[in-house]
């Protein structure tokens, strides 16, 4: 059976929505910023302060070549996941890869809010660099299998949209 992935950009529900997605239907889910950073002992923030983001970038390759071998899993993936040819390829091999989108003033309302401090946006214009890495990325996205926008909508609302086009 093929793994569901879930990308798209930082604070579009991809954890949030994985877990619930994977609990609906009854399937394994992986997160991959989690598994880096148990591997890693430390947080993402602490990666890319100490080791720099380009061997962050190499944990997360190697977590997604892992990744891309299961069967039937829910997986989310970091938002950097889809500017690598090499972990597309991988990912669509044995998955159908699912895009969550929003609007840039809900993704800066959200990572703002959250308790993960996001090493990409902590510079003096998270709202500038959100416009232009999702400018820099778009052509990226769009080669996912599906594309869902999560901006007003709860986790269970876009859950049951996911589940409802899969199925
Ligand atoms: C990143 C997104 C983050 C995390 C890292 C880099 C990115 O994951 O992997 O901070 O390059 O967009 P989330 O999309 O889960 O925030």
């Amino acid at each position: 059976m093929k793994n569901i992935v879930l990308v798209g950009f930082m604070g579009t529900g991809k954890s949030a929505v994985g877990k619930r997605l994977s609990e609906r239907l009854g399937r394994p889910f992986v997160d991959l910023d989690e598994r880096i950073e148990r591997e890693a002992g430390r947080p993402i923030r602490e990666i890319f302060a100490a080791e720099g983001e380009p061997a962050f970038r190499k944990r997360e390759a190697e977590a997604v070549r892992r990744a891309a071998a299961l069967e039937g899993h829910v997986i989310a993936a970091g938002g950097g996941v889809m500017t690598d040819e090499e972990n597309v390829r991988r990912l669509k091999k044995n998955g159908l890869l699912v895009c969550l989108t929003a609007r840039a003033e809900v993704i800066l309302r959200r990572t703002s809010a959250s308790r993960f401090m996001r090493p990409l946006l902590t510079g003096p214009d998270p709202a500038g660099r959100i416009e232009q890495l999702l400018t820099l990325r778009a052509a990226s996205y769009a080669k996912a299998d599906l594309t869902v926008d999560t901006s007003d909508r709860s986790v269970d609302e876009v859950v049951d949209e996911v589940a409802r086009t899969l199925h």
